[in-house]
């Protein structure tokens, strides 16, 4: 009887011991899927530069990108040059065509296209659309929307196979750069009259082999005037935390791995967490051998 409780406290007393550590975790994902999360994106409220969270989220398995237009999933981030290459499942690319409402970035997003995309509209109106009939100059001049310099693009995706069934002549092909193409990008594929898009950031090396393409879109991300990474954040992400902002002021915190906020990095919840961690485990054997020595003692 003695020896039933003594266990059953003994087990609690251990449990006591490392069930914290289980149940508080980090409230900032350090991932979404297998894709590593860092300054400015985060996995939630909180987490990450504000002025993001809008736009990125994780569904538990990607990183997504949220515009008016739709929602992207984010394929890679190159951390380093501050680009993201997102997907559109509605696009077309040299293996297959789908119909599409077109992409749009919202004016306000931190996001604007890298230089090196290249959008050709598939499938256009010649006779009715905007974009070989456009007034919008700012003295109703006609303003070019397709670049004469892309017609080999052109006729390089109009020979991928599932686009030459279709059988269209190639003057139906636009490769977009309208020239104000500032932040508030949009590619109403509806209003401007052609059925789908393919777009690409890179030829890959091989610019007559469009199935070799990398088809994508890629974006660059601002977070600062200067792009500099805020120092308290790397301190914070240097110790394995998470950069948050909360509150009304959005004010900074670093969100460690045992759900303790700091302001400044997660060295010192670390130590601090160590130091309750080494007393309460010589407390613990110390109650160990007393209880063991007790047990003799009785028995
Ligand atoms: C810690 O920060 C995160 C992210 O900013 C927040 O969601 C969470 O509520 C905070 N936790 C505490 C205990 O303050
Ligand atoms: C329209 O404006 C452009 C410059 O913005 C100028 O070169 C062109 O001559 C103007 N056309 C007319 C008809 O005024």
């Amino acid at each position: 009887m003695k020896f039933r409780s003594s266990s059953a406290s003994l087990i609690s007393f251990i449990s006591f011991i490392f069930l914290p550590s289980l149940i508080s975790s980090q409230a900032c994902k350090k991932s979404c899927g297998n894709q590593l999360i860092r300054y400015p994106f985060g996995s939630g409220p909180g987490c990450g530069d504000p002025r993001f969270q809008q736009y990125v989220t994780c569904d538990q398995q990607n990183l997504i990108l949220n515009t008016h237009s739709g929602c992207y999933t984010i394929d890679n981030i190159d951390y380093n040059n501050h680009v993201i290459y997102i997907q559109d499942p509605s696009m077309s690319t040299c293996s297959s065509t789908h119909p599409s409402q077109g992409f749009s970035l919202d004016w306000d997003a931190p996001f604007a296209f890298l230089e090196d995309n290249v959008f050709a509209l598939l499938d256009c109106a010649t006779a009715s659309s905007p974009l070989y009939n456009s007034q919008s100059g700012l003295n109703n001049s006609i303003v070019p929307l397709c670049d004469n310099e892309g017609a080999p693009i052109c006729s390089s995706l109009y020979s991928c196979p599932t686009i030459s069934r279709l059988n269209l002549p190639i003057s139906t092909c636009c490769v977009y750069t309208p020239i104000d193409l500032g932040p508030a990008f949009e590619m109403n594929l509806q209003r401007l009259q052609c059925t789908s898009y393919a777009s690409f950031y890179s030829f890959n090396g091989r610019e007559s082999n469009p199935g070799s393409w990398k088809y994508g879109i890629a974006l660059k991300y601002r977070f600062n005037v200067k792009n500099d990474f805020p120092s308290a954040c790397s301190d914070c992400e240097n110790s394995h935390g998470v950069c948050g902002y909360t509150g009304s002021y959005n004010s900074f915190v670093c969100n460690c791995f045992d759900g303790l906020n700091t302001t400044t990095d997660c060295y010192f919840t670390a130590s601090m967490n160590n130091n309750v961690r080494v007393l309460l485990w010589k407390f613990g054997t110390w109650m160990i051998s007393s209880l063991a020595c007790f047990l003799i003692w009785a028995l």
